[in-house]
């Protein structure tokens, strides 16, 4: 029952997709953009063609957001674990980059959006890295929504960094290994700048978390849809902000 509802949050009368309210509209919203390879094989394209397709959703999802005062928006677009899919689908991953900036530069410009990565620059050809810096460079100035985009990121990589260089302070003697508090965790993770997602949303009906912001998601609300990435349309984003509206948030307590 309670996988139904997850799987298919439309199926509650009370939840149905409407307008959100203007108020609680939650400062971060996290994605787990998934389904291109999907979407891509239904219409009998290369998983590619799916990729290309998912991109065009980003400006569109990035433009609804900042319109429905969505402060922070984080996109997983590609994984550590993503290395392992065929060469030819890696490599296209990391020519999205400079792709989506020199298509949508001037929109991100127009729409004040604020680029910044998060994930480890280890192993990024330099190409993929020159197209995200100038995007971060180019939109520095930018006050409006920020574009958290999630490049060769993973979730329990983040943390393996944290604890080492929390040790490397601890060896150094500037911090007491008994001192050690969330905060400080906090401060070591990628994206330490940025409140932890309010929402989590993720497309194509899977129902996991794979690897994404272990540490940031504790007491995120999670909402899934069967819908695919490419497919995935501002009124999809609406629905899923009304539910986490109707959410009850109690961070463990009563
Ligand atoms: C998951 O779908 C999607 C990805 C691994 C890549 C997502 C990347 C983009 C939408 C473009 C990124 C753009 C920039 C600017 C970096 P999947 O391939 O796992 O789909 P499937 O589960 O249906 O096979």
């Amino acid at each position: 029952m309670i996988d139904r509802f997850l799987k298919n949050p439309e199926e509650r009368p009370h939840q149905k997709a409407d307008t959100a309210k203007s108020g609680n509209i939650p400062a971060h919203v996290a994605i787990i953009m998934d389904g291109n390879g999907r979407w891509a094989k239904e219409r009998g394209m290369p998983r590619v063609a799916g990729h290309r397709e998912g991109m065009k959703t980003i400006n569109r999802i990035v433009e609804k957001a900042h319109l429905m005062g969505i402060k922070y928006i984080t996109l997983y677009a590609f994984s550590t674990e993503n290395w392992k899919r065929p060469k030819s689908e890696v490599e296209f991953l990391m020519r999205m980059p400079e792709k989506f900036i020199t298509k949508e530069l001037p929109s991100l410009m127009e729409n004040n959006v604020k680029v910044q990565m998060m994930g480890s620059t280890d192993l990024l050809p330099a190409h993929t890295l020159k197209a995200v810096k100038k995007a971060i460079d180019d939109t520095a100035g930018n006050t409006g929504i920020v574009m958290n985009i999630a490049m060769n990121y993973g979730g329990r990589d983040e943390l393996v960094r944290a604890v080492k260089a929390l040790g490397e302070e601890v060896e150094s003697g500037s911090i007491k290994a008994e001192d050690i508090s969330e905060k400080d965790i906090k401060a070591k993770l990628f994206s330490s700048n940025l409140p932890d997602p309010d929402l989590l949303i993720r497309t194509s009906g899977e129902i996991r978390l794979s690897n994404f912001m272990l540490w940031q998601l504790a007491y995120s609300e999670f909402w899934f849809t069967d819908v695919l990435w490419p497919d995935f349309n501002g009124e999809h984003l609406e629905e899923a902000v009304k539910v986490f509206q109707e959410r009850k948030r109690r961070y463990g307590g009563v």
